[in-house]
């Protein structure tokens, strides 16, 4: 089975395309390398043992898709492609609507155009919003998102659901991610943020490395645990073989439908923390400051769908998520 995946050098699209081709699969990358680097396509050999093939280029360029439809007999994508930064979706939603909307349109009418009809898409909890309790489940209304990325999730997932009604030919899978971290063990496919990172996994190993002098812990004060935030974080290994599992469950069924990637597993600010200093042997220092504006207390998914129904689960922890990588 041959699989386009467009990000395909993006932090959870290299890791996708390790595991694809260690399983087998024909991969082809596409990727305008906005938020990534070429060097990838190697890194990806160096874990794998298996060069995939790779396009730069725009998602949203129907010539770019055409040349890949037509040089290549792709069985199904995965997209991956889009800008994922909360903060600056807020002070460029255009720019965001633009692409990650743009990129999804094009790719779907290069599929309908070339008779592939199986696409698996990078949706996130970011769409269950502020207003359901935890565990977040998909039959939950989603929709209340605070931000302009992830309502740039949610109406993509209503345009595939769309597409599906109308097209009886078409097996989608829209994967809702919770907070990937971690990368493959030999090393080399780390996330690498440009500038300070805005996440917690990033931001403690910049700590760690002593590029950043202290975490600060934002908020202590909410109604869990130990006062600091919860959330799902899912190794993106684990991510990968989501995505594996969930094409072989597109290959025979037709229509859309949703499952969470997550452990079902919440985990505090300071229980990371506690989990990475022990995993690595260094000490975080931190300082509690005030709230993010936007932050939830709590997000964690209920992973039964995703277990029952595509026989997948998480098999990794946090702790082995803070492991060094070999190289
Ligand atoms: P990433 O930024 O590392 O990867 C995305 C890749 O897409 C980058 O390599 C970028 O260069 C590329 N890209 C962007 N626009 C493009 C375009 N128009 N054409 C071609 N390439 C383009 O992000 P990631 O963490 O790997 O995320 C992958 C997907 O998963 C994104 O859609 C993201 O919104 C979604 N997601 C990520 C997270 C997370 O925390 N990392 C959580 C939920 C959902
Ligand atoms: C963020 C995004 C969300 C995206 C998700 C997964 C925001 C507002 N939301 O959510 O859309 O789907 O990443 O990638 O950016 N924290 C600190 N100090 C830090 C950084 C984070 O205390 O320096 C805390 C946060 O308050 C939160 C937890 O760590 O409680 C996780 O934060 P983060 O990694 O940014 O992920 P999310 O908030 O879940």
């Amino acid at each position: 089975m041959k699989v386009l995946l467009t990000g395909g050098t993006g932090y959870i699209g290299s890791h996708t395309a390790a595991e694809l081709l260690s399983k087998g699969y024909e991969v082809v990358l596409l990727d305008n390398l906005s938020n990534s680097e070429e060097k990838t396509v190697m890194n990806i050999a160096k874990v794998c043992g298996k060069l995939p093939k790779f396009v730069k280029g725009d998602a949203c360029d129907a010539e770019v898709l055409e040349k890949i439809f037509t040089d290549h007999k792709i069985d199904a994508v995965v997209h991956f492609a889009g800008y994922k930064a909360v903060g600056e979706s807020v002070e460029k939603p255009l720019m965001y609507y633009r692409n990650n909307i743009d990129s999804m349109l094009s790719v779907l009418e290069a599929m309908k155009r070339h008779g592939c009809n199986t696409l698996i898409f990078s949706s996130s909890a970011t769409v269950y919003g502020e207003d359901n309790p935890v565990p977040f489940v998909e039959t939950q209304r989603a929709g209340g998102c605070t931000n302009p990325y992830g309502r740039t999730k949610y109406f993509i997932e209503e345009i595939l659901k769309d597409a599906a009604k109308a097209d009886g030919n078409l097996s989608i899978v829209i994967l809702r991610y919770f907070n990937p971290i971690g990368s493959h063990r030999v090393g080399y496919l780390e996330e690498q943020p440009k500038g300070v990172p805005n996440n917690l996994f990033p931001y403690i190993c910049q700590v760690a490395e002593g590029k950043l002098p202290k975490l600060n812990v934002f908020g202590n004060d909410y109604p869990t645990p130990d006062g600091t935030g919860v959330r799902d974080y899912i190794h993106v290994m684990d991510l990968a073989s989501g995505h594996e599992a969930a094409l072989r469950y597109a290959a025979e069924h037709k229509g859309a439908e949703v499952f969470n990637l997550g452990t079902g597993k919440g985990t505090s600010v300071l229980e990371m923390v506690a989990a990475f200093e022990k995993a690595r042997g260094v000490k975080i220092p931190y300082e509690i400051a005030p709230r993010r504006p936007g932050d939830i207390a709590e997000c964690y998914a209920d992973c039964s769908k995703a277990k029952e129904i595509l026989g997948w689960e998480a098999q990794y922890t946090v702790e082995d998520a803070c492991k060094k990588p070999l190289h």
